[in-house]
């Protein structure tokens, strides 16, 4: 399954070099770059989405939460919101909003349906492509899929300012593709051991298989900041030490038993308790996120949504080092 995704991304990567090179070569005829490729042109012209996938490695420590809590409190400040329920066979956005939808990311995939007509809107305006529960067949999805999938977001006009990846649980090709195909991965954790370990566990084989290096943090379901900060400090120590991966304390989220009541009433606790400790932390959580997308706007500048990875992955390969999980540390 690894090598299928290195392959795709094998693929992509051969026709990102190809328009790089079609660009420059045209840029040096006139003296100034003019991108001719499609490639070229999308990063030249579109105004491109920050794209951040919401992961973990454990299920149930509340990547569902995180995502749609950002997205309102994103929409709440005025900018224009995708939320992709990228938990495919084990969807629940759509049930964490309170949404009923008619028609899935299985329907798009399927050419049943298009991704406008499947796209639904939520509170706030914000705008989910919901998927399917219950169903196995598309738990995996096929290298064409991927690429069909990536090719209607990437030509859907749809000008979203971010769009936040809630991705299933786990380390499958699905998860791993997904968060290949953004430019920010914010990892949730809680202090439960098992989720320190599966999160370790995602951080590795992402860096091990695709180099990827960097990654945000937020512990959830915490009591106080100090068990959030232990358990930073313990992924810290040894992504650093074993993977050479920069991992960044993003913040942290309470045990709120406001957020329980509201996750049960399908009303998000950003709206319905906008003053519970957990809303309160979702707030100052997307405050964090703004802060980064602008730092990354000002050193990377524009990046093209499903596209960046790829683009990036001109960097060597990271040396193995024995990498020991956090236990042993
Ligand atoms: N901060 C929290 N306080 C209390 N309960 C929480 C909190 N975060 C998550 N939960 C509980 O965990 C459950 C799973 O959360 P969810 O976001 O669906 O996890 P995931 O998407 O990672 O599987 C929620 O329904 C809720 O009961
Ligand atoms: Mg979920």
């Amino acid at each position: 399954m690894i090598e299928d995704l290195d392959n795709q991304v094998a693929t992509l990567k051969e026709w990102a070099k190809k328009a790089e090179q079609e660009r420059k070569a045209d840029g040096a005829q006139v003296g100034k770059p003019v991108p001719t490729s499609v490639l070229a042109r999308r990063l030249a012209e579109r105004k491109v989405p920050y794209t951040l996938a919401v992961t973990s490695g454990k299920g149930g420590v509340g990547k569902t939460l995180v995502t749609v809590n950002l997205a309102l409190n994103f929409a709440r400040q005025g900018l224009k919101v995708l939320v992709i329920d990228a938990d495919l066979g084990l969807a629940n956005v759509d049930v964490v909003l309170g949404l009923t939808p008619q028609y899935t990311i299985e329907d798009i995939l399927s050419g049943r349906m298009s991704i406008e007509n499947v796209a639904i809107t939520g509170p706030l305006g914000i705008t989910v492509l919901p998927a399917a529960s219950g169903v196995a067949g598309l738990s995996y999805l096929t290298e064409e899929q991927r690429l069909a999938l990536m090719d209607h977001i990437d030509h859907w006009n749809a000008d979203f300012d971010i769009v936040l990846v809630d991705t299933g649980a786990g380390i499958s090709s699905n998860v791993r593709y997904f968060i290949l195909s953004v430019e920010r991965i914010l990892v949730v954790a809680t202090p439960d051991p098992a989720s320190i370990t599966d999160a370790y566990a995602l951080m590795k084989v992402m860096f091990m298989n695709h180099r990827i290096d960097h990654f945000d943090l937020v512990v959830n379901q915490v009591r106080v900041e100090r068990e959030a900060l232990d358990v930073y400090r313990t992924l810290h120590r040894v992504a650093d030490r074993f993977l050479s991966i920069g991992l960044n304390y993003a913040g942290f989220v309470p045990y709120d038993d406001l957020l329980v009541q509201s996750v049960r009433k399908q009303k998000p606790v950003t709206l319905m308790f906008p003053e519970a400790p957990s809303a309160l932390a979702f707030s100052s959580l997307a405050g964090k996120v703004l802060e980064r997308w602008h730092q990354d706007r000002e050193r990377n500048g524009q990046a093209l949504f499903f596209w960046r990875r790829v683009l990036d992955e001109s960097a060597p390969a990271p040396a193995a080092r024995p990498a020991t999980p956090p236990e042993s540390d």
